[in-house]
């Protein structure tokens, strides 16, 4: 493959709590290990990060325990670096916004736009706090979103159906500080005209897409930014954290967060060229066309990736001028969840990194992660499967196959690569297909399908334990010690194999590992040739992955037991006639039957009164078509009809799920007249 340039970013996390696993899977761990495989491939590579520190998120954080804002970021700044490290982030460099070369940074860029009249001047009407004698940011106020009827949306945004609109729609709006009513009082901003570059941006994020291929969720978000039409947006705040708008009569005004936030990528990529003495180094990766600039970021971020950055860059980039490149890439995550509910730190649901890495090695909790990465839908984090990852896969499967190998070959080879003499067709197949490997599991990354490599990783040690079983090397160092030898060759060039492909995701197991090996990593794409020279002299083994006991896991599980995740949060009510628009409805099963390739679907016909309609459920794990004729069970009836494999579905039935994957469908007395309505 040639070289390429790339600028890798993950979205700098505010620096006002500790991360959690919900973070290290939306942005950090996938982009560290496509950055770890592109630097096996020989890729020209930087990856930068750093903390977020300005911004309300802060502030409240601050107000919250009484302390000044410099205090929350000193403490999480150094915590969350501490965090990555040990988790094993291989960021080129971990900066902060707060540094002078961040602020300048921000500065340059805005004094350029406001000196080339790009910026207008507004009054606007904000909300004021006339007891605490301040205007109110967004997020110190809250009210009920005029589009989608959220009761925590914020003055200017609701995360519930992320529309923006303009403060004075907002309804019932509450003061954060004082709990009282805010006024709307007069006060100038500085706009940054979004709108003019709708159809640039538009242009852009469809080319990304044909060249590139971006993933769905982040174009559907685009889409639906720009069917809105992009308006202009605010770039300052009366607010006296942050960096200081670098105009005259605008005292008690900060830029906006987000406008230089993101300009962090490339203050951080600076303060690295100042770190390695070599001062044009960023200008090498975000002035060359041909970088490839990939944004890592969670769902949450979107907006501000594909859209409001890009167009920042844009207004940046006057022809005759150093051009900054866009991203080409905004692989954006969706969630990861806690035991099937949301991170918590106020109600103790979840667990800080720091404490889960004085539990468990670092490799144990990036493999679970990167096996269940949210790219496509929200997932969970179980502490079960936790433990089986480690135990089933880690463990049984590829520690197995590197126990047996090395024992073997210490046992009877003098710890000796020994060579190939007698190929056949078992063992050629064997020797093809790892070195189909490294090009497969490229394309995947490439395609930022982190979690798929990973699996298929996985398989092919499964392959590799299938060859020494099947090729019985017990027996034939008895009967045929050549035979025996090429078995064991092969096996340890496909652990070497394995060793390399798996560096990116549990690189600190495979540093060990590659020891055993007496050897280091090599370019990517000789990986899956045969690497250990015969006669090649090995090192003793180590167990990498013993296995996690039921008494440790548990011991989590009850844990969480002390947390209070019953209380129902005031985001979480809902009024009587919320819930009277859900129509739970009795029905009858009469038919079931299994959907055609997958292992999850049965798709069933019912009966309400004088109805029958198609639903197709995800419980086939847990019950046999036959198991559920006759049954009377309870479906949301007013469910918007979806199309699941093809299929069409009218409407979802109620389950309990009893354990990850396993359900226990709600049924009612057989008597029950199929139609009624449960309230
Ligand atoms: N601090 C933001 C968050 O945690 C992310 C900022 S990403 C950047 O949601 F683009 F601004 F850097
Ligand atoms: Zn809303």
């Amino acid at each position: 493959m040639i070289k390429e340039k790339v600028l890798v970013t993950s979205a700098l996390p505010y620096a006002n709590g500790p991360i959690h696993l919900g973070h290290l899977s939306g942005a950090y761990l996938p982009a560290d290990i496509y950055v770890r495989y592109k630097r096996l491939n020989g890729d020209d590579i930087i990856f930068i990060c750093g903390s977020d520190e300005h911004g309300v998120p802060i502030t409240i954080s601050a107000d919250k325990e009484k302390v000044s804002p410099q205090v929350i970021i000193d403490r999480y700044h150094e915590a969350n670096k501490k965090a990555f490290e040990r988790f094993g982030m291989s960021f080129d460099n971990y900066s902060r916004t707060s540094l002078p070369i961040h602020h300048e940074t921000a500065k340059e860029f805005f004094l350029e736009f406001y000196n080339r009249g790009l910026l207008s001047e507004r009054k606007s009407l904000q909300f004021f706090d006339e007891k605490a004698n301040m205007f109110l940011p967004d997020r110190y106020v809250e009210g009920t979103c005029p589009r989608c009827g959220n009761n925590e949306a914020r003055s200017d945004e609701c995360e519930n159906c992320g529309s923006l609109y303009d403060p004075s729609e907002l309804k019932n709006p509450k003061s954060k500080i004082s709990g009282g009513t805010p006024t709307l009082k007069e006060t100038t901003h500085y706009y940054f005209p979004l709108g003019k570059y709708q159809p640039a941006l538009e242009k852009y994020v469809n080319e990304m897409n044909e060249k590139y291929g971006w993933k769905d969720n982040v174009l559907q978000y685009c889409r639906g930014w720009f069917k809105d039409g992009l308006k202009d947006r605010a770039i300052t705040r009366d607010l006296d954290w942050g960096i200081k708008v670098p105009v005259e009569g605008a005292a008690g005004k900060v830029i906006y967060v987000w406008f230089e936030a993101v300009l962090g990528y490339i203050s951080s990529a600076k303060e690295l060229s100042q770190q390695r003495n070599q001062p044009e180094l960023w200008k090498k990766y975000w002035f060359d066309p041909k970088t490839k600039y990939i944004a890592f970021i969670g769902k949450d971020n979107v907006v501000f990736h594909t859209i409001i950055f890009p167009a920042i860059l844009m207004a940046w980039n006057e022809p005759g001028r150093e051009q900054y490149c866009l991203p080409q890439n905004v692989p954006a995550n969706e969630f990861l969840n806690f035991e099937g509910k949301k991170f918590s730190k106020s109600r103790n649901w979840g667990i800080d990194v720091e404490d889960f890495l004085n539990l468990f090695p670092a490799d144990l909790l990036r493999y679970t992660l990167a096996a269940n990465l949210p790219e496509n839908r929200d997932t969970d984090f179980y502490w079960k499967e936790f433990q089986l990852r480690n135990n089933s896969e880690l463990a049984d499967i590829f520690g197995n196959l590197i126990n047996r190998t090395f024992t073997f070959v210490h046992k009877h080879f003098e710890g000796k690569v020994p060579p190939r003499n007698k190929i056949e067709k078992i063992d050629e197949d064997m020797i093809e297909l790892a070195n189909s490997y490294p090009q497969k599991i490229a394309d995947l990354l490439e395609n930022f399908k982190v979690k798929d490599s990973v699996l298929e990783i996985m398989n092919l040690a499964r392959a590799g334990n299938k060859y020494f079983n099947d090729s019985e090397p017990w027996k034939t160092i008895k009967s045929d010690k050549d035979k025996c030898g090429t078995t064991i060759n092969i096996c340890l060039n496909t652990i070497y194999t394995l060793a390399e492909l798996f560096y990116p995701i549990i690189p600190l197991s495979v540093e060990r590992l590659f020891k055993m090996l007496n050897t280091g990593p090599i370019n990517w794409n000789d990986s899956g040739k045969e690497n250990l020279k015969v006669g090649h002299k090995l090192n003793d083994a180590e167990i990498l992955f013993p296995k996690i006991e039921d008494d440790v896991i548990e011991k989590q599980i009850e844990k969480l037991k002390g947390s209070n995740m019953n209380e129902v949060t005031s985001e979480e009510l809902i009024t009587i006639d919320d819930f009277m628009k859900v129509q739970l409805k009795v029905a009858e099963v009469i038919s079931a039957d299994r959907v055609e390739k997958s292992e999850k679907l049965l798709k069933l016909k019912i009966a309400l009164e004088n109805e029958e309609r198609q639903i197709v459920a995800g419980i086939a794990k847990s019950y046999a078509p036959e198991d559920l004729v006759g049954k009377k069970v309870i479906i949301v009836a007013n469910l918007k009809p979806a199309k699941l494999m093809g299929l069409e579905s009218k409407g979802m039935i109620l389950a309990l799920e009893t354990e990850p994957g396993k359900h226990e469908i709600i049924t009612v007395n057989s008597k029950t007249k199929a139609g009624s309505r449960a309230k």
